[in-house]
C-alpha cells in the first residue's frame, strides 16, 4: 500500500502544479492586490482576533488564503507541497512586500522542515481529500500547536461527497465512508474554479467521515471546542448550485437539508 500511496501523492502533486498557474488566474487576486481578503465572514468570525498570533497554514495552495490571515494580524507560516504553488505564493508576497514564510513540503514531512509550534494551526477548503493517513494528520495538528493553541478547519462537509455531482438532482453515488485504496478521476472534468480548463492529471483522493476526521483530533488529544455544519458550498460542487448575495454555493431545492460544509475547533 506504501508504494500505491507514494504514486498517488506524486500524481497528485502533478496536479497542483498544473493546477496552481490556471488558480493564480481564475482566483481574484487583482482584488487582493487592492485590499480584498480571501476569507470569509465565517472563518474570520469563528477565528476571532489573530494579531500578533503565530499561525501555521497547511496545505496553503499560492497563498491567497495565507496573505489574508497575514493582513489580519497573524505571523504565518504556509506549507504546501506543490512547488509551483509556493513559487507563485512567495512571489505575490514579495510583489505585495509581505512577510509570511511558505514552506514546500509534503504536510507528513513537515517535522523535517520545521521545529516550532504556534498559536493556530489551520487549513481549509478542499484539503483532507488529499491526505493519506487522516491519523497522523490529527498527530501533526497537536504536534505543531503549542499548549493551549487552537487548530481550525472549514472543509466541505463527507456528506457532500457522496452526490453524483454530474447529473441534476442529488442523486447518491459514492460511498460516505472510508477506504483505503484511493479513488482515481481521470475523465475529462473542468477544473472547479475555471470551467473552461480541462486537467491534463489525474487525481487521487480519499473520503474522510465526519467521525473519521474528529475522532482523529481527539485521539491526537486535542478537544473539540465546537463543530458547525452548513448547507452551502465554498466552490460549484453541483449543476443546479447558484450562487447567494454572499458568494456561497447553494441549492435552491435543498436549503436547509444537506450538509455542505463543516468548520471545526479544537483546542490543545
Ligand atoms: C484546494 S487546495 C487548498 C485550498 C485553499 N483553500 C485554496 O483554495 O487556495 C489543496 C492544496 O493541498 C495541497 N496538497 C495536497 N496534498 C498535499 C500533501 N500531501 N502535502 C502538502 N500539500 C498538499 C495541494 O498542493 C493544494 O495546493
Amino acid at each position: 500500500m506504501d508504494n500505491q500511496f507514494k504514486k498517488a501523492e506524486a500524481s497528485n502533486k502533478k496536479l497542483w502544479n498544473e493546477l496552481a498557474p490556471v488558480h493564480f488566474k481564475s482566483y481574484d487576486v487583482d482584488g487582493f492586490r487592492t485590499g480584498k481578503t480571501a476569507l470569509d465572514k465565517i472563518q474570520l468570525q469563528d477565528l476571532g482576533d489573530v494579531n500578533g498570533k503565530t499561525f501555521l497554514h497547511l496545505q496553503c495552495h499560492f497563498g491567497h488564503d495565507t496573505l489574508s490571515w497575514e493582513r489580519e494580524g497573524a505571523i504565518v507560516t504556509g506549507i504546501d507541497f506543490s512547488d509551483k504553488s509556493i513559487e507563485l505564493a512567495e512571489q505575490l508576497r514579495d510583489e505585495l512586500k509581505m512577510k509570511t514564510r511558505f514552506i514546500c513540503c509534503n504536510v507528513y514531512d513537515l517535522k523535517e522542515h520545521l521545529n516550532e509550534q504556534f498559536d493556530i494551526v489551520y487549513t481549509s477548503q478542499g484539503v483532507l481529500c488529499w491526505l493519506k493517513d487522516i491519523d497522523a494528520w490529527g498527530k501533526l495538528v497537536f504536534h505543531f500547536l503549542k499548549p493551549g493553541g487552537r487548530f481550525y478547519i472549514m472543509e466541505s462537509h463527507p456528506t457532500s461527497h457522496i452526490f453524483d455531482d454530474e447529473q441534476l438532482g442529488m442523486n447518491v453515488k459514492y460511498s460516505y465512508f472510508h477506504r483505503a485504496e484511493p479513488t482515481v478521476w481521470d475523465d475529462e472534468w473542468p477544473d472547479y474554479s475555471d470551467e473552461n480548463y480541462i486537467t491534463k492529471n489525474p487525481s487521487f483522493e480519499w473520503q474522510w467521515s465526519l467521525g473519521d476526521i474528529v475522532n482523529a483530533l481527539i485521539n491526537a488529544g486535542l478537544k473539540v471546542e465546537f463543530l458547525n455544519e452548513y448547507d452551502k458550498l465554498f466552490y460549484k460542487g453541483f449543476p443546479e448550485m447558484i450562487k447567494d448575495n454572499d458568494g456561497w454555493w447553494v441549492l435552491p431545492e435543498y436549503r436547509d437539508k444537506i450538509p455542505l460544509t463543516f468548520t471545526l475547533m479544537c483546542k490543545k
